[in-house]
């Protein structure tokens, strides 16, 4: 399968790694999808680049695929129909003009459709961050709708593959009240396929064991380290602001939070302000209620069981050891 280019900070650099992944991709596009497979997973764990990549992986296995990411705004439509291609474009195009991103997640709708209506075929919707696009409200109904696209199909088709991608963390819990999906987590990278990704990037950098320990194999946080120019602390600083560890926050729940630094598993207990669980979900900050660690659970390969160091614990982990640190700096600097 041909790599896709990703961008990465100011490089463009070859899709690496992800194998076990795009096996699965490959299994979904031999059976279909008989859900709408929603993947979640860390901020900048690699869910963009890796649906970027499936987009090619259908194509060489034959499908007509729509992909959208409205947040970054990019449309492809990879059909073999060229007046259903430039329609898709043209909505695009309006789209981006007028920022009506309904208008577009809806029509996928009726370009699918249109695809089948001249013939049976292969197709494929990947849609990446679309929740945040037609707000969280919406959500389910959209899942529904493409849930209703494989079971109730106005057309048939021959295979269907669905993939959407949230970094929303309260979309999982909003999505996974229905049972209108499959919900799979991905995780940050394997150490050997972020060696590979750190070993890309040129110039000076600090040893790959010092990178690993800090960014926890997490694409997204490697770039950002490598924009810093490796400087880690000023990279906690930004995470301080931009995840909100005011005063007020880290003051009301200092008590727990100097646990969780310690041990995320420490939130995996009943007598946890279900207040303080929430607020962290919705900071991207943890991962609450771990999967478990079978691979049939997980996109790409699930990480370990245990890993203090990297703040993994069974059921509750942080999304990378930078995350950890931004609030233990913030309890260190917010003392009453
Ligand atoms: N397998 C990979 N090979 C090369 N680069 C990658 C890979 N995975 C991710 N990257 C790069 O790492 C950065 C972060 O990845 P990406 O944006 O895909 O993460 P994400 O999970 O979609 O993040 P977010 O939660 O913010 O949506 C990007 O620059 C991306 O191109
Ligand atoms: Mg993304």
């Amino acid at each position: 399968m041909r790599r896709i280019t990703v961008r990465f900070a100011d490089l463009d650099i070859e899709f690496v790694d992800r194998d076990m992944a795009l096996r699965q991709v490959e299994d979904w596009a031999n059976k279909s999808t008989w859900y709408p497979v929603v993947i979640f997973g860390p901020e900048g764990c690699g869910k963009t680049a890796f649906l970027r990549q499936t987009v090619e992986a259908l194509r060489e296995l034959d499908y007509n695929v729509l992909y959208l990411h409205p947040l970054d705004r990019v449309f492809m439509a990879e059909v073999d129909e060229p007046d259903v291609k430039s329609l898709f474009l043209d909505l695009a195009r309006q789209t981006l003009a007028d920022e009506k991103w309904g208008r577009i997640a809806l029509a996928v709708f009726d370009l699918v459709r249109e695809l089948l209506r001249r013939r049976k075929r292969r197709v494929a919707v990947i849609a990446d961050d679309v929740f945040q696009a037609i707000g969280l409200d919406n959500a389910a109904a959209y899942v529904k709708g493409l849930l209703n696209m494989i079971e109730h199909p106005v057309y048939d088709y021959e295979k269907i593959v669905i993939l959407i991608a949230t970094s929303e963390g309260l979309s999982r819990s909003e999505i996974g009240r229905h049972r209108w999906s499959i919900i799979m987590p991905m995780w940050n990278m394997t150490r050997e396929g972020f060696q590979e990704l750190y070993e890309r990037i040129p110039g000076n950098k600090p040893p790959f064991e010092d990178v690993w320990r800090t960014t926890g194999g997490n694409p997204g946080m490697l770039s950002r380290l490598y924009l810093t120019g490796w400087d880690s602390d000023a990279l906690v600083t930004q995470l301080i602001r931009e995840k909100g560890l005011t005063p007020d926050f880290i003051v009301r729940w200092r008590v727990w939070l100097g646990r969780v630094v310690e041990d995320p598993e420490a939130l995996w207990s009943p007598d946890v302000p279900e207040e303080l669980i929430k607020q962290l979900v919705a900071k991207n900050l943890i991962v609450y209620n771990m999967y478990d660690r079978d691979q049939a659970f997980w996109v790409d390969a699930p990480p370990p069981e245990r890993d203090p160091e990297l703040g993994i614990g069974r059921d509750v982990a942080w999304q990378t050891p930078l995350h950890r640190e931004a609030v233990r700096r913030a309890l260190k600097e917010y003392r009453v």
